[in-house]
């Protein structure tokens, strides 16, 4: 080939490697000048980086068809050579300044975008994580201890699965009597009783602290009962206990009509009405008078002015004799009431399963 046309040739492919370059590059153009508008997103400028820097080794890299021309420069005769070497410079100092313009472009787009992704505007308003508060049963329970604290009882606790000799012999429960039926009483399969009331309690104390000994014992007891407004087969109770020397009935009608006092506040008045427990002897239902109409009759007392409050009654002897206080030294009063029964008055319930349902719109009401 004549050396004239051959430097024609490699002028001609000079020009079209310059014209291809420009083609591909419009792309790049046309989307960094959307850049300062908001044309293009963060991750669509990271890709277009990843993109451009692929292009550029494309295009400058060893292997370029640019890296090969500049290669023939030393075959061109010597008084064409310096010529074609300037046009190829300038072909390459163009298309690095515009890469490299380009570059610059895009990181400093993705820095400010980056950085503007991660800032945290510390004035603006956070979300406040939702307050809890105490179910009512709780609160309940917090104030009869509080009172009976305050009356210097102690608070006992003690397990909820029974034998029999807690849940019934000890508690003068004879042999054959109803409550210890198993359609009254959940029983585990090996025997155990799920206990149904509290005066379990009164058995562990007296054993673990002899007498004389002044407790109440919250807790939950199980009954085989149907789920109705009024009833639950789990539910809670709080007993007492008091024993010493001298103990009498006088004591324990005073210490319940403090704690009413305490509780509803202090016109509330007490009655006792005769009754029967196997663990008390004389046995007493204990009732107050209706701390919302005092005793003229309102909804919440069903007309009759008068609450049930719980059970009581001075501790019979074969209960000390089972939990090795001799009766003859001390005496004692007891007491059982229903923390859930009280709740529900309190607050005006008409059912007290919407205790148990855990429903947060129910309980929300009684913070
Ligand atoms: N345990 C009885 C019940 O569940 C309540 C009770 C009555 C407890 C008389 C007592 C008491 O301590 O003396 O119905």
């Amino acid at each position: 080939m004549p050396q004239g046309v051959q430097n024609e040739e490699l002028k001609l492919q000079a020009e079209q490697i310059h014209k291809a370059f420009e083609q591909e590059f419009e792309r790049f153009v046309h989307l960094t000048s959307t850049l300062t508008t908001g044309g293009v997103s963060l991750s669509e400028a990271e890709g277009l980086f990843v993109e451009l820097d692929e292009f550029e080794k494309r295009v400058t890299g060893k292997k370029s068809e640019l890296s090969a021309l500049k290669k023939m420069v030393g075959r061109i005769a010597a008084e064409d050579r310096a010529a074609f070497g300037q046009l190829i410079q300038s072909i390459e100092s163009n298309i690095r300044t515009k890469l490299s313009d380009t570059r610059l472009a895009l990181e400093a787009f993705i820095e400010a975008a980056r950085t503007e992704r991660d800032r945290i505007d510390v004035t603006l308003p956070g979300t406040r994580p939702k307050e809890g508060h105490l179910h009512p049963l709780t609160l309940v329970r917090q104030k009869i201890e509080n009172i009976f604290v305050s009356l210097g009882y102690i608070i006992e606790g003690d397990r909820e699965i029974e034998t029999d000799f807690y849940n019934f012999d000890a508690l003068n429960i004879p042999q054959g009597h109803p409550a210890r039926d198993p359609q009254d009483t959940f029983y585990t399969t090996d025997g155990f009783a799920l206990r149904s009331q509290t005066s379990t309690v009164q058995i562990h104390a007296m054993q673990r602290r002899g007498a004389p000994v002044r407790m109440i014992a919250p807790g939950r007891v199980f009954r085989r009962d149907t789920p109705d407004p009024t009833h639950n087969p789990m539910f809670f109770q709080v007993e007492g206990l008091c024993v010493d020397r001298g103990i009498t009935m006088a004591h324990l009608k005073g210490t319940l009509a403090e704690f009413v006092h305490r509780l509803f506040g202090p016109e509330t008045r007490t009655r006792f009405r005769p009754s029967y427990f196997p663990f008390t002897e004389p046995s007493a239902e204990v009732d107050y008078s209706c701390f919302n109409c005092g005793g003229e009759g309102c909804r919440i007392c069903k007309g009759s002015g008068w609450i049930e409050l719980g059970g009581s009654g001075m501790v019979h002897p074969n209960v000390l004799r089972a939990a090795n206080v001799n009766p003859e030294e001390f005496t004692g009063f007891a007491f059982g009431l229903g923390i859930d029964r009280t709740c529900a008055r309190i607050y005006q319930l008409d059912d007290i399963r919407l205790l148990f349902e855990n429903d947060v719109r129910f309980l929300e009401q009684f913070r």
